[in-house]
């Protein structure tokens, strides 16, 4: 998910660069119920975790409402066909 926002951030910088800049809350689909709830810190988990900071950067972007995480089914997650080898 960090890797996503952070290709989302650039593209948001690029698209601004570029003269079209965009204040729309940009969209995340994520095929993992667990993430988006320790993303959206509404589940407890153990903080001494190296994701802890991976967590708060996703934290950060959503209270400014830069992303919003939705969930897709793994089935219809489009994005593993640019990660995925078939
Ligand atoms: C889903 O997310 C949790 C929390 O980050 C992680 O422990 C788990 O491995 C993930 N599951 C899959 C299938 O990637």
């Amino acid at each position: 998910m960090v890797k996503g926002v952070c290709e989302l951030l650039w593209l948001k910088r690029l698209m601004g660069a570029l003269g079209f800049p965009t204040q729309d809350t940009i969209k995340l689909y994520c095929d993992n119920q667990s993430a988006i709830k320790i993303a959206e810190n509404s589940v407890q988990y153990d903080r001494t975790k190296h994701i802890e900071i991976d967590r708060n950067f996703i934290y950060e972007k959503l209270e400014e409402k830069i992303i919003e995480v939705l969930y897709v089914k793994t089935t219809e997650q489009l994005a593993d066909v640019l990660t995925k080898a078939v």
